[in-house]
């Protein structure tokens, strides 16, 4: 058998093995318990860069980023917390704070849009496991670089009006706000599944 990495040199063998660690151990911060700093412009830039190398059928690229940085983050907090009192009028004074508060638990917000469409070839939901995979190079690659971050949806994930003000045009859809930014505690690990238990070997 061939292996890829025969003939590949010392250094970066132990380059692989801090990599596959990296993918064994990485885990979410908690959006809940985050801080400063986030992402510097740099590694924002490589965050992005490292994020659109995702496979993508067709190369129809079915997907693309709304950055919230700074106050626009508390006027996101404003158009949720607008959108909440319109939903439930009897809402308490508590959950109108959370609303408002809700972008600013992490310095960087970065929303994942898809926008996946009806093509001739490429089936929609193949172009939505790509926006998947863009979240998820995003974590594995903010967890290289030492940062927390979690990917959350959340109600407002799924509210027209919502997303409207955020600027999504009509048929994208949120596969993600990933929160990026500096866990305040060491986070501990959850329960995983035994991927034994998850595998069938097919016989025909
Ligand atoms: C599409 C998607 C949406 C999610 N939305 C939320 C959410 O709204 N709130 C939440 O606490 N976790 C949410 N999660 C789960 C967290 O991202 C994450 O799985 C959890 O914090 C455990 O992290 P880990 O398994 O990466 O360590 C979501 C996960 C996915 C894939």
């Amino acid at each position: 058998m061939v292996r890829v990495n025969e003939g590949v040199p010392d250094e970066q063998l132990n380059d692989t093995r801090d990599t596959l660690r990296l993918l064994e151990t990485r885990r979410s911060a908690s959006a809940k318990a985050m801080q400063g700093p986030g992402p510097s412009g740099e590694q924002l830039e490589q965050l992005l860069r490292i994020a659109v190398r995702v496979p993508d059928h067709g190369k129809l690229t079915p997907w693309r980023f709304i950055l919230f940085e700074g106050d626009a983050r508390k006027r996101a907090g404003d158009v949720l917390a607008g959108r909440w009192h319109e939903l439930y009028p009897d809402h308490s004074e508590a959950m109108l704070d959370e609303q408002r508060g809700m972008l600013m638990r992490a310095p960087t917000v970065l929303c994942v849009v898809s926008s996946a469409a009806e093509h001739p070839k490429i089936p929609v939901w193949e172009q939505q496991l790509s926006a998947g995979a863009v979240c998820q190079n995003m974590l594995i690659a903010a967890t290289a670089m030492g940062l927390g971050c979690q990917w959350i949806t959340g109600w407002y994930a799924f509210d027209e009006k919502v997303l409207a003000d955020f600027g999504l045009a009509a048929g994208e859809k949120v596969a993600g706000f990933i929160y990026l930014g500096t866990p305040k505690d060491p986070q501990g690990d959850r329960p995983r599944p035994e991927p034994e238990d998850l595998l069938t070997r097919w016989q025909g």
